[in-house]
């Protein structure tokens, strides 16, 4: 079993790995030592904090190892995906790899003889969505019924949203006037519309003001957001986006709690008062992906 998208996994799948998360969390000493002996590789081909750190520190507090690539320093730079895999899954027991490309991540797991996780690329971030609706369920209790609002870019950020909600019974609308071309996936904006639970819009103020959570994301992704090859449509980005900016006028008479994924890019997407508000929530949603990193490692290694 690979966690690749939330696609690939059922409602009780998903369900199961955000309790487990939530369990493990509450119970931390218990665990000590569940990944005794066990090694995870992680490879990244882009930059990250969140995701490196709570893969790292899960296999840490887990008893086990992790073991951190750059792409850039491996001989995946000059070799096939699958050989590199092949080799990588006889020494290690799990596989999480942040790359540019979905297409490398499906070779990837075609190649491995151990479970391999998705750290993100341009389509889907399904430890992400996991985290979220942890954060989410330890917030109110239960997810069915819940209403999120996205507000921002369609990206791949936005997809696992979408997909993890309509999936646990989390009603959720995307306010997202660019979409990121890459992130694009059809089928799963029919399948969750099917669902009834998933609509979008850009009447951002009436979104909001239905919502027990609102969520933005960059508008820029991070690999162009310092480029200067990207400045002219970073710039034409901001221009569009700045009215979809979470800020106090746009949450007044709002008692959403504030959601995002990190790293936030202050005063573009969200402002200084918001992120500091008292309803806002992204450091505990951050701190998050430390304990569904557990979660899902527990899982996939058939540690439950
Ligand atoms: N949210 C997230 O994935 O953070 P990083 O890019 O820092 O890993």
């Amino acid at each position: 079993m690979h966690l690749l998208t939330l696609k690939d996994w059922s409602a009780d799948q998903i369900e199961d790995a955000i309790d487990q998360s939530i369990r493990i969390k509450k119970n931390q000493d218990k665990f000590r030592t569940s990944l005794k002996d066990k090694s995870l590789a992680m490879v990244f081909q882009k930059t990250s904090t969140r995701t490196r750190v709570s893969f790292e520190v899960a296999m840490t507090q887990l008893g086990g190892h992790a073991i951190y690539l750059d792409w850039r320093t491996t001989n995946f730079t000059l070799a096939d995906v699958g050989d590199e895999t092949k080799y990588l899954s006889r020494n290690v027991d799990c596989i999480m790899a942040r790359l540019r490309k979905n297409s490398n991540l499906k070779v990837m797991a075609e190649a491995s003889r151990v479970p391999v996780i998705n750290g993100c690329a341009e389509k889907y971030h399904p430890c992400q969505a996991i985290s979220d609706l942890m954060t989410i369920k330890e917030k109110k209790g239960s997810l069915k019924g819940l209403k999120l609002t996205y507000i921002g870019v369609h990206n791949n950020v936005c997809n696992s949203l979408i997909e993890g909600c309509t999936k646990v019974g989390v009603e959720i609308a995307t306010v997202t006037p660019l979409i990121n071309e890459p992130s694009v996936d059809k089928e799963l904006i029919e399948r969750a519309k099917q669902t009834g639970l998933y609509k979008t819009t850009l009447d951002v103020k009436k979104a909001v003001r239905e919502s027990d959570f609102v969520y933005t994301d960059t508008w820029v992704d991070m690999e162009f957001f310092t480029d200067p090859k990207f400045k002219e449509e970073k710039e034409r980005r901001i221009k569009l986006m700045k009215p979809y900016q979470i800020n106090a006028e746009l949450l007044k008479g709002s008692d959403a709690l504030i959601m995002h994924d990190m790293p936030i890019h202050r005063g573009y997407e969200i402002t200084e008062d918001a992120i500091e508000s008292s309803k806002s929530i992204i450091y505990e949603q951050s701190e998050n992906r430390l304990h569904s990193a557990k979660g899902i490692l527990l899982k996939l290694l058939g540690k439950t």
